[in-house]
């Protein structure tokens, strides 16, 4: 077996990712395939806490799949497969519920958000245990590394609780402690308001509109009212923001040249984003349809990354059932 490192991690499909997805997440776990063993997946069971129609759960997860390829992802290196091709996740995340306590989950920042609207009595239970779930999807391959966003760190603080937990329950090394790998300068990408880009804020940027839309959306990022021949602040805009993560150190000092002095207005900084974005993205744009169009040719590549993974989980499965006395014994 191979003696890389293992890189996991998973996304919802939700439709078009975001910048904040493809900068926090898609694109950094794209390039940990040349040195990991690199394990992505597209999280359907936990999408199924929102979304109950069967042809578009099965959109959505085309969609996520095209999307990574069309980003770089390399079918021979990485696994991308489907959550839910891997059922003893849920039976992990059984066992790791009856080490878990409600007061951890009752600390998930989404959890605390629906208690927070008076909704507690509302939600789901997948969503109340949607943690456990996230920690079964880690532990279950064995992962050294999780590539996430900041929004996720709780989430990951969770897991090597629960592992320590289970191992601790069962006295022995069973499940291993996963670190979250968050890239600092892209932890939390801003939205067009200013805030973190999330789907509940409706503050996106999607790389992948076609450009008409993506121009729309950048035009929309909230700026101050400093009239045009004056110079601007740099350090206070989330326009300059978002082009220092995605343009290069000379075009970066360009743009806050201009700033500084003045006669630059809001209007052109947003279209030398949009140039620079619609410049990054059209190419991946054109890809991302091509593969859209060959359901087969995706569901091909699922099937190829379930099977990857497969031995792995079967090796830990044994291991823990062993450990709790489950199952029957060969
Ligand atoms: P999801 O689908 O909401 O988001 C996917 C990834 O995008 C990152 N992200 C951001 N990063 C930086 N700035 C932002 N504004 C921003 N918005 C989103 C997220 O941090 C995430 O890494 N629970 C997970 C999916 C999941 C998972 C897992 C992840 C299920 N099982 C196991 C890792 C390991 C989620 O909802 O991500």
């Amino acid at each position: 077996m191979s003696k890389r490192k293992r890189s996991l991690s998973g996304i919802k499909p939700t439709g078009n990712p975001h910048l904040g997805n493809y900068l926090g997440m898609i694109g950094p776990a794209i390039e940990l395939q040349e040195e990991y063993d690199a394990f992505y997946f597209v999280a359907d069971y936990h999408a199924l806490t929102t979304v109950k129609d069967p042809v578009k759960m099965r959109r959505l997860v085309y969609e996520i799949t095209a999307y990574f390829l069309a980003f770089g992802l390399d079918p021979e290196r990485a696994a991308f497969f489907r959550q839910s091709d891997i059922p003893e996740v849920a039976e992990l995340t059984w066992m790791l519920s009856c080490v878990t306590h409600m007061g951890l989950l009752e600390r998930a920042h989404a959890y605390k958000a629906a208690k927070d609207r008076g909704e507690e009595k509302e939600i789901n239970h997948g969503v109340f245990t949607y943690p456990v779930l996230m920690a079964s999807d880690i532990l279950i391959y064995d992962s050294d590394v999780v590539p996430v966003g900041s929004d996720q760190i709780q989430h990951l603080e969770m897991t090597r609780d629960m592992a320590q937990r289970f191992n601790r329950a069962f006295d022995g090394e069973y499940l291993k402690l996963p670190e979250a790998k968050v890239r600092k300068e892209v932890a939390t990408v801003p939205g067009i308001d200013g805030r973190k880009m999330s789907k509940s804020y409706g503050n996106l940027i999607e790389p992948l509109a076609p450009s008409k839309k993506l121009r729309k959306q950048v035009m929309q990022i909230e700026t101050d009212s400093t009239p045009l021949e004056e110079p601007q602040d740099p350090d206070d805009c989330t326009v300059v923001d978002l082009y220092r993560l995605v343009a290069d150190a000379d075009e970066i000092a360009e743009m806050e040249d201009n700033y500084r002095a003045g006669g630059y207005g809001y209007g052109h900084a947003k279209q030398d984003l949009f140039e620079k974005l619609d410049q990054i993205f059209s190419p991946r744009r054109e890809k991302y349809e091509a593969l859209r169009e060959d359901e087969a040719y995706l569901e091909k590549i699922l099937a190829q990354g379930a099977d990857r993974v497969r031995p792995i989980v079967d090796e830990v499965m044994e291991r823990v059932r062993r450990a709790a006395g489950l199952g029957r014994i060969i």
